[in-house]
Formats: structure tokens, sequence, C-alpha cells
């Protein structure tokens, strides 16, 4: 959908690329641009690049790249509209008239949201009616005091198979959106049903302070434990944390807890700063939103293997976001929650503090399997531990943990550095050949999503791009280009789709940029594009667009021979060859 002009250039105006970013991403001013470290890939060596003259980014490590916007639909994962409306927001700017779709499906949110809220204040209202006595028991069993249950605004969901949906019929709301807010479900006869009962509901508010979803916990042993409402128009599992509207601006630290009754009792102990997934193991985007509210987390998952599992699992999640990560290993208590009943808040702020940095507790985990005693385990602990100290960064870091392990098992720390160097040495050939390969790759184009027919005419879309260029610079050069070219066609069909756009925007007077670009190509389109436009010094120039326009006209031509010399008629061919239709090579430079 294109936005008016006005919309775009005020848009421009107030959201810089450069500050926008920065937000996001550490960047370094290195001459005319700013590089830093990749949000969308993991590297070592920044070769993510900034350049503000363009408003664009790119990165030349993985080819991600665009415009403002573009960077926001990637690294907040929303479709163009919503990237618009986020970016509109944080700047102050009022969206523009929506067409309708939008706006309809913009008022069905605001719907769900409505209903949502009546929802939540029917189940807690039912807590503490008559119905819900053994659901207020269960909760204050479990240590919970009233001032909690009221701040998470708990609630309960009656045995009864239309409770809530009765209530929010009278309240006038809409069956059928009550099911796409997963608040109930239709039987076979159409008839539609509660679909969280009998159980204590625990509502998900996000960071704004609407509620997106429930969870719902049975009071005795039946399955499933837990019922969370399915993804909704305004609800996403795999994007939400819960708690985080309390969590957010309660400092640096957050702490990761595995699920509701944690996060509760943890906050009830005096920490707000503690969020949990819901249901699911914790997701990159999810790691991508703590670390935007913290520098650091501690995960405190359970103590039993899945968690420990789960917590070797986020570690590696977290290693891609650059946030500080500790790990919590508690003993004496499956979970924070049950260790704060049983010890109190106290010792668990003194978990806290001695809660091991990922290394130490990667190194502690490993040393559990092994007896140290024997020479066998002793040689395939310090092998293991080796690939462990590989992994950090620092040298010093690796020295001081070299230091621990040599005194811990009576080796010469030298040892055991020279194996972790023979190890980064190895990772780092490979790395490097990945490296080579993945660049190879890139110059051949292959599986080139973004313009497939590129590896094949290599020479003609380099061409091609190499006038792409110079038009997005030199707007005033398209009349000139357009003449010049004839009716040579562009040989690969996203070039040739890019062209026209360019050329059409030119001639409607639009000056083309990232942003009015990316009204019409998708993220990976962009990022091709910011590639592109990235090359301005190598490729632009007035001598370099004659010598392109010969590459497509001889491109042209050999593909007209071919066509012409498949027809079997000789006498046409020769009739051809009179007119002079098709000229000898390098004739079309006359
Ligand atoms: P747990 O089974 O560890 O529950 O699941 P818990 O947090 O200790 O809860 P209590 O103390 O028994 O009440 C951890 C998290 O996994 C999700 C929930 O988010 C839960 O909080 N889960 C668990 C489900 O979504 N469904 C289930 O059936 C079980
Ligand atoms: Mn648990």
């Amino acid at each position: 959908m294109a936005l008016p002009d006005s919309f775009l250039e005020l848009l421009r105006s107030r959201c810089d690329i450069e500050d926008v970013i920065s937000q996001y991403v550490t960047v370094k001013r290195r001459g005319r641009s700013l590089v830093g470290l990749c949000p969308f890939h993991s590297e070592k060596t920044p070769s993510f690049t900034v350049f503000p003259e363009t408003q664009s980014y790119y990165c030349f490590g993985c080819g991600a790249g665009g415009d403002v916007i573009t960077f926001i639909r990637n690294i907040e994962n929303l479709d163009y509209l919503d990237a618009v409306r986020f970016l509109a927001d944080k700047a102050g700017i009022e969206m523009p008239e929506e067409n309708r779709e939008d706006e309809g499906y913009k008022k069905l949110r605001e719907q769900i949201l409505n209903i949502n809220r009546s929802a939540a204040n029917f189940f807690y209202k039912q807590l503490l009616s008559k119905n819900g006595v053994s659901a207020l028991k269960y909760l204050r069993n479990r240590g919970l005091s009233d001032k909690t249950i009221k701040k998470f605004g708990l609630g309960y969901s009656s045995d009864n198979w239309t409770s809530l949906t009765d209530y929010l019929s009278g309240e006038g709301f809409d069956k059928e959106l009550m099911k796409r807010a997963g608040l109930c479900a239709k039987n076979q006869k159409g008839g539609y049903y509660d679909y969280f009962r009998n159980r204590v509901m625990f509502p998900i508010v996000d960071v704004r302070g609407s509620v997106i979803g429930f969870g719902g916990r049975v009071m005795d042993d039946s399955q499933p434990k837990y019922l969370n409402s399915p993804d909704t128009p305004v609800f996403k599992k795999s994007l939400n944390l819960f708690s985080l509207n309390n969590a957010k601006g309660s400092g640096d630290t957050l702490i990761l807890a595995e699920g509701y009754m944690d996060v509760i009792s943890i906050y009830q102990a005096g920490f707000r700063n503690t969020v949990a997934t819901l249901g699911t193991a914790l997701t990159a985007e999810q790691a991508r939103l703590i670390s935007r509210y913290a520098k650091e987390v501690v995960i405190s998952y359970d103590s039993d293997g899945a968690g420990r599992k789960a917590s070797q699992r986020a570690i590696t999640i977290f290693a891609d976001t650059g946030i500080k990560v500790r790990v919590l290993s508690m003993s004496g208590a499956k979970d924070p929650d049950e260790f704060i009943k049983k010890f109190g808040a106290d010792k668990f702020q003194m978990l806290i503090n001695k809660s091991e940095n990922h290394v130490e507790y990667r190194l502690s985990q490993l040393r559990a399997g092994f007896n140290l005693e024997l020479p066998d385990d002793k040689v395939s602990y310090l092998k293991a531990a080796a690939e462990i100290l590989a992994d950090i960064q620092s040298s010093v870091e690796r020295d001081v943990y070299a230091g621990k392990i040599a005194e811990e098992l009576d080796v010469s720390r030298e040892s055991i550095l020279h194996e972790v160097k023979s190890i980064i040495k190895a990772k780092w050939g490979k790395k490097q050949k990945d490296g080579l390969r993945k660049e190879e790759q890139r110059i051949h184009a292959y599986r080139d999503s973004v313009n497939p027919d590129k590896a094949a005419n290599l020479k003609e879309a380099k061409a091609e791009e190499g006038i792409i260029c110079t038009i997005f610079f030199n707007p005033d050069y398209v009349d000139n280009i357009c003449k010049r070219l004839g009716d040579t066609p562009f040989v690969t069909p996203f070039n040739k789709k890019l062209f026209d756009t360019l050329c059409e925007l030119v001639n409607n007077g639009i000056q083309p940029d990232t942003i009015v670009l990316s009204q019409y190509f998708t993220p990976p389109e962009m990022g091709r594009i910011s590639g592109i436009i990235a090359q301005r010094d190598l490729v632009c120039g007035e001598t370099l667009i004659e010598d392109y326009i010969d590459i497509l006209k001889e491109h042209y031509r050999k593909r007209l021979t071919t066509e012409l010399e498949s027809i079997d008629n000789d006498d046409l061919k020769d009739y051809m060859r009179q007119l002079g239709k098709i000229k000898g090579k390098g004739s079309n430079r006359e």
C-alpha cells in the first residue's frame, strides 16, 4: 500500500536510521558510515554497516539490509504497516487514514483486547465469589497473599461449560469474537462453550497494560496442568513473556523463570524483575526482547534434568543477543517457588548473588558427570572443558578459567591453554573455510531467492545493478539511459522490476529513496537493493554506464540471433541478414 508522501516525509525526517538502529546495535563511526555487529546473524567481526547518506543499512556478512522500516520489520518481527506504526508511535507522528481492511483488523484487535479485559474482570470476581472459594483457598495454600493475587489479577474460571460465554454475551459481546479471542470454542452442534473451565486463571498482560491472553492451572492432578490461550490476533506465545509489564524498568537485571507460579512467588519475595516464557521453550525473539529491557539475565529454571537442559539451551540462544548471562543453581528445592517457600527471600537473594556466569555454570555441570579420581575421566573432562573455554572471547578470561581448572586438577595451566588454542585454531580454520564458501555462493548467487536468474547471467545482472545504482543516485539520468537502452530489455526479473519501479517513480517526479522503495519490496528484496546502492563508489559513473548498456545490448543481440537461428528457414535468415537486422559483433558500438 502506498502511504501519502507527506507522511513518509515526516517519517523520514523524524526517524533517522542512525538513531533508530543505535537503539538496537552498538555502532562505531567509520568514515562516512557506521559499523557494528550484525543483529541478524552471529558474527565476531563487524560487517553490519549503516549509511546515513542513503538512510540505509547493509550487512556484508549475511546480506540483510534496507531502510529504517525494513530494519524495524526484521528486528521486531512486524509486517510493513505495523513497523510503520511502531516508528510513527515512537516519533509521535499520527498514522495516515488506513484503508478499510487494515482498519478492520485494527478494530478486531481492539475488540479482542476489550473482551479479554472483561474476561479477566469476570475471572477475578469469580475468584472472590462463593463459586471461587476452593480456588482462592488453593492460591492461599500456595502461599500467595491477597495483595499478590490482586496485583497479578488472578482469577477463577468456573466448572460450568458456559459461564464466561454467558457473561460476555450479557455484556454485549459477539460469540464469534469470543472464539477469535480464544475464550470459547464451538462444538459440533454449533454451540459455544468456555475454553477455560475450573482453573485458576493467570492473565497475561503486555507492556502497554493490555490483557493479551491467559494461562489456567488445574487445582488437582488432572491434565493438562496448564492451559494457555491459543495464538490470536493479539497474542503470540513465542513473542511474549509473562509479567514483563511488571518487570520493565526495574533495573539492569532480569530473572528468567520457567513458569507462572515461579514468577509470582519470586515477585512476592521482592523481586519484581522476573519474567517467564509461556509454555514454550525460550525463543530467539523472547531472548531479544529480554536483552532490550536488561543488560544481564539470570536464568532460574527448575533444578531437575529438564531444567538444566533448558538452561544450556537458553545460554546458546542468549549468546546471539550479547546480553550477560548468569545461571542460578539451586539445591534442596525443585524450583524457585519451592525454594523461596522453604528457605525465604534472603536465601534466594544469596542464590542470585552467587549465581554463576555461564562459563562457570557449564563447567560445573560438566564436572558433575565425571569422577575426577579416575585418570580417564580426568582426561575426558579436560578435553570437554577446553571446548567450553574455546567459546570465551576474551583471552584474559580464558587464562583465569584455565588457571582455576589447572589448580583443581593439578595439571599445568599452559597445557590447558595449549589445548584451548588448538581448538580455537581448528574452529577458526573451519570458519574461514565456511566464510569463503559463503562468499563463493554469494558471488555465484546459488539459490538466490531474490533474483534466481542472476546466477546464470552474472555479467548482465552486474551491469543491470550498475545502471540501477546510477539511477538511484542520479535520477536525472533516467531519460538518457532509457533512450540509450531503446528496446533492449533487462535480463534478470528482479532487476527489471526494480529498474521499472525506479523509472516510474522518477517519471512521476518522486525522488527514489529507500523509504519509498520499502513500500514495494519485501525485506529480503530490500536487502538486495541496499547491497546494490552500497556499491556506489564502485559502480556509478558515466563511462561505466556505456559499458553496462553495451553488455545488455550484446546479450540481446545474441539472444535474437539464437532465436532466429532456430527458425528453420535459410531464406528468411538470408533476408534478415541482408536487412542488416543482425549486426556483427561489436557493430552496436557504431
Ligand atoms: P511446570 O510443570 O514446571 O509448572 O511448568 P510450575 O511452574 O512448577 O507450576 P506449579 O508450581 O506446578 O503450579 C512450567 C511452565 O510450563 C508451562 C507453564 O507455563 C508452566 O508455568 N506448562 C506446563 C504448560 O504450558 N502446560 C503444562 O501442561 C505444563
Ligand atoms: Mn516448575
